[in-house]
C-alpha cells in the first residue's frame, strides 16, 4: 500500500481524508503538477515548482509550504514508496471552508489543502509504446480560456481520451479556430523537412515543462524550431509528429485521424529527441 501525503501527514493511502467542502472537490478550485521520477530522482523539479507558483499566483492562492519543503516531501514519498521510475502527483486546492460558497474564503480562516502521492511505473523510460508510436484523433477544443494555469478541471481532457478510445485511437489533439492547440495531456508537435513546429505559448495551451526542455535540447542539437500554429491538414502531411509531457517524455505520433505519417513508424527526429531528453534529464535529475 502506498504512503501518501496530506496536509503535513504521511499516511497509508486508505487513511488519507479530505473534507467534502474542499473547493478542489466542489469547484475544481485547485492546481496540480506531475513530476516524473527516473532512477529515484526528480526530473525538472525546479521547472515544475516555478510553474506551480505561477498557477497559484494567477488564482490568488497561497502555497501552504515553501519550495524547499515541497522538494523534501517529494523526496520523502519517493523513498517511502521505493519509486525508481514513476511520477509524483501534487495538488493544492483553496481548502475547505465551513460551507459551499462561490466567493473565495478568507485565506486567514481557510488554509489550502496539499496532497501528494506517487505512481509507480517500472519501465517508464523504456515504454514499448515509444517504439510503436501513438494514433491520435482531432477534436474541438472547448476548454476554458486559461489553459496556461494547470488547474484540476480535467473533465474535457478526460472526455477527449474517451472519444479517442471509442474511435480506436490512443489520444486526441484539440483544435481551436482551425489550429491544433495541444493534446489532452501533452503538447503537440509536427516535423516537416527537419523543422520542428509547435504552437507558441499563450493562454491557449499549458506551458509544458517538458516542452521547454525539449525545445532547448533541440536548439542545442542545431535543430530548427518554429513556434507557430499548424492545422490538422498540415499535420497529416508532415514527415513526423510527437507529443511531450512529464509522464510520456517525448512520444512519437504515427497516425492522425486515420492518416499514417510517413511509413507509419516513429520518426527519426522524435526518436532522437526522446533519447536526448532522457539522457540530459537523467543527468540533471535531483
Ligand atoms: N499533463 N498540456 C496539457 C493539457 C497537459 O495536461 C500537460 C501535462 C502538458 C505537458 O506539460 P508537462 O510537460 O509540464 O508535463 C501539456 C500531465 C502530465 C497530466 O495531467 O498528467
Amino acid at each position: 500500500m502506498r504512503t501518501v501525503y496530506v496536509n503535513g501527514d504521511y499516511l497509508p493511502e486508505n487513511e488519507a481524508r479530505i473534507s467534502i467542502f474542499d473547493r478542489g472537490f466542489l469547484m475544481a478550485d485547485g492546481v496540480y503538477e506531475v513530476t516524473s521520477v527516473l532512477d529515484g530522482k526528480l526530473i525538472d523539479f525546479d521547472g515544475h515548482a516555478v510553474r506551480l507558483q505561477r498557477s497559484l499566483d494567477e488564482l490568488e492562492m497561497a502555497s501552504p509550504v515553501s519550495k524547499d519543503e515541497l522538494l523534501a516531501i517529494h523526496r520523502e514519498l519517493i523513498a517511502r514508496n521505493g519509486i525508481d521510475q514513476g511520477m509524483v502527483y501534487l495538488q493544492i486546492t483553496r481548502g475547505a471552508p465551513a460551507d459551499r460558497d462561490f466567493a473565495y474564503p478568507d485565506p486567514d480562516e481557510t488554509t489550502p489543502t496539499l496532497v501528494l502521492f506517487t505512481q509507480n511505473k517500472p519501465g517508464l523510460a523504456d515504454s514499448p509504446v515509444a517504439q510503436k508510436g501513438l494514433s491520435v484523433i482531432s477534436i474541438d477544443d472547448i476548454r476554458w480560456g486559461r489553459r496556461d494555469i494547470k488547474t484540476v478541471q480535467l473533465l474535457y481532457p478526460s472526455m477527449g481520451k474517451m472519444l479517442a478510445k471509442k474511435a480506436g485511437a490512443d489520444d486526441a489533439w484539440m483544435v481551436q479556430d482551425g489550429y491544433v492547440t495541444e493534446g489532452t495531456s501533452n503538447n503537440a508537435y509536427i516535423v516537416k523537412d527537419g523543422k520542428i513546429i509547435t504552437r507558441e505559448r499563450s493562454q491557449d495551451i499549458l506551458h509544458g515543462i517538458t516542452r521547454a526542455a525539449v525545445l532547448r535540447f533541440a536548439q542545442e542539437a542545431q535543430m530548427v524550431v518554429e513556434e507557430r500554429n499548424f492545422t490538422i491538414d498540415e499535420a497529416k502531411a508532415a514527415d513526423e509528429a510527437f507529443v511531450t509531457s512529464a509522464s510520456t517524455f517525448v512520444m512519437p505520433v504515427v497516425e492522425i485521424d486515420g492518416t499514417k505519417l510517413g511509413d507509419g513508424t516513429p520518426g527519426r527526429v522524435a526518436s532522437r529527441l526522446r533519447e536526448i531528453y532522457l539522457e540530459e534529464s537523467r543527468k540533471a535529475a535531483i
